[in-house]
């Protein structure tokens, strides 16, 4: 798994492994990924640095993978990241913020995808990739983020669908918020990404999870080659009905003064 020294990559790593799994921990910031090994103690572990945005050191990931363990079952590309610490808007984004996120966020899940696809096949395993509920809201002052995670989305739906009839399969992971350092921003993090996530969402959809919680509906996704984990599930019905619910909140959004005044104030701070 990637990404499996933040917050969501560690909790899924703990759970799988106290299911039994052999666990194999890809992170590009070794401390983090070393605390995770740490916790998990030395059976059924095998750590390993790489950036997502290198196929080769997927290749090698995947390669010390079979050294180690003899097969791949399970593949859960879930590295990602935000464009930073701030909100931002297209016209105020610095230079390079969209191709850094797309770089890790998308191109990581096709590199990890792409690397792993034989040994899946092989094995009749499962792929799981980390989308969002980015992937059908409205990303305003998140776009490279939300741009992100709806190609992800895409890659998990055409990739279970490509590899029926294989014994192969694969899912898309759906997190809501989940508190971890990521979601500092809607939290906090930035005044004015917080103002908006309130004024944009009810209550009851803005309350984070643990990535705890996140972790025993992964497991459970697993375990059944789910084509769809959406965790916390109060978001499903909101997927559902994606096709309704977006037209209507997009022209809420662009009709709400507070959401326009917010937004100028971004395009403003970051002149
Ligand atoms: N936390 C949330 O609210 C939330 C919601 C929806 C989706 N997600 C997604 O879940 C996934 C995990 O996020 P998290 O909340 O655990 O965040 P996190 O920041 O705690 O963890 C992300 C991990 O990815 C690693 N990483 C970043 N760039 C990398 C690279 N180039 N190569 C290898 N590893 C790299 C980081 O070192 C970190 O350990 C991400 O894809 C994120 O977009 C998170």
């Amino acid at each position: 798994m990637t990404g499996a020294g933040g917050g969501i990559g560690a909790a899924v790593a703990g759970a799988l492994h106290r299911n039994g799994a052999s666990v194999v921990l890809v992170d590009l910031k070794l401390s983090d990924v070393d605390a995770v090994a740490d916790r998990l103690g030395p059976d059924r572990v095998l750590l390993v640095h790489a950036d997502v945005t290198k196929r080769e050191q997927l290749d090698a990931a995947i390669a010390a993978t079979i050294d180690t363990f003899g097969r791949l079952d399970i593949v859960f590309a879930n590295a990602g990241i935000s464009s930073g610490p701030a909100a931002l808007t297209i016209r105020s984004a610095e230079d390079g913020v969209f191709e850094r996120v797309i770089g890790v966020n998308l191109l990581g899940v096709w590199n990890t995808v792409r690397a792993a696809l034989p040994h899946i096949l092989g094995s009749g395993g499962y792929v799981l990739v980390t989308s969002s509920t980015y992937a059908y809201l409205n990303g305003l002052v998140n776009a490279p983020y939300a741009a992100s995670k709806a190609a992800v989305e895409q890659i998990g739906r055409a990739l279970r669908t490509e590899l029926s009839g294989t014994g192969a399969s694969a899912g898309v992971l759906y997190p809501g918020w989940v508190a971890t350092p990521i979601a500092d921003i809607a939290f906090g993090g930035d005044a004015i990404a917080t103002s908006l996530v309130s004024r944009a969402f009810p209550g009851f959809l803005r309350r984070p999870i643990t990535p705890e919680k996140l972790s025993r509906a992964v497991v459970r996704g697993v375990g059944r080659r789910a084509p769809r984990i959406q965790v916390p599930g109060r978001w499903i019905p909101v997927s559902w009905l994606r096709g309704m619910v977006n037209p209507v909140s997009d022209f809420i959004l662009e009709h709400d003064s507070e959401v326009t005044r917010l937004t100028a104030e971004l395009d403003r701070r970051a002149r």
